[in-house]
């Protein structure tokens, strides 16, 4: 048994090196945090379709948001906590950088450079055709 909410309205920020950061909407039930796969879609003033490859989500109370992450086997989700000594990491390009160290994360979490030696948190995922589901610990 577990409580429903739901935020409203994803919002898009810029961050560091100008990648564009979009924090989705999502519903949590229970453990399951659903996304909504429209969200990693986006039209242009031009009215062109591109496609976002991450989307953060972050869970109201939660110290980090959660990475979910395109990938060509389907997606992948990461904490974004540095698991050297707990900074927020970022996503730059297709790795994770932590600015405090400059510890970096392949987009599975795995640690490619340190001083970080140990992977970033993931979650076990589920989807259907419209939604993706991370499954919290
Ligand atoms: S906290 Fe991330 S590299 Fe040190």
């Amino acid at each position: 048994m577990g409580a429903a909410c739901c935020v409203a309205g994803g919002s898009a920020l810029l961050q560091g090196c100008g990648t564009a950061v979009y924090y989705a909407e999502y519903q949590l039930t229970g453990k399951r945090l659903a996304v909504e796969k429209s969200a990693f879609q986006y039209t242009t003033k031009k009215g062109e379709l591109h496609e976002r490859m991450f989307v953060l989500v972050k869970p109201t109370g939660a110290a980090f948001p959660i990475s979910l992450y395109r990938t060509p086997e389907g997606y992948t989700a990461c904490l974004m906590r540095c698991s050297h000594q707990a900074c927020e990491v970022e996503v730059q390009g297709s790795r994770y950088a932590c600015p405090c160290h400059g510890s970096e994360f392949d987009i599975y979490g795995t640690a490619l450079n340190g001083p970080a030696d140990q992977p970033l948190q993931t979650f076990k995922l589920e989807e259907n055709e419209t939604q993706i589901f991370i499954l919290l610990p």
